[in-house]
């Protein structure tokens, strides 16, 4: 679980997390996940700020948006500079693939805690 995030739920909509950071500080140089989740089309990934955590967001081909944590559990690389393959989050640094919507890792015994934002478009 990311530290200040709420439990998820099957439920989850963009409103149940957007809205200001009360945690941010104006010094970061990331977006708010509201700014981020804007700015993010289908089949990108970008980096954004949530309740002083670092986050990746990104949307599938579908409209559908995701945050995880913008730490990859292999070796710490960032997901935020990572890509999109259908319905995977796949990191940059070495290639690990995390499945939508559970953040599983198919090859490997690990997942990352996806969160769904909602849908776009
Ligand atoms: S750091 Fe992400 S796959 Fe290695």
């Amino acid at each position: 679980m990311l530290p200040g995030m709420p439990e998820p739920s099957a439920s989850a909509t963009i409103c149940d997390l957007l809205g200001e950071d009360p945690w941010a500080d104006g010094d970061s140089p990331r977006p708010t996940l509201r700014q981020a989740l804007r700015r993010c089309q289908p089949g990108q990934v970008v980096p954004a700020r949530y309740r002083g955590a670092d986050m990746a967001i990104f949307v599938l081909g579908d409209g559908r948006a995701f945050a995880a944590p913008d730490r990859c559990p292999h070796d710490g690389g960032l997901l935020s500079d990572g890509f999109v393959d259908g319905d995977r989050l796949v990191c940059a640094r070495h290639g690990w693939e995390f499945e939508a919507p559970t953040g599983r890792c198919p090859l490997r015994d690990t997942c990352v805690p996806l969160r769904t934002l909602g849908r776009k478009g």
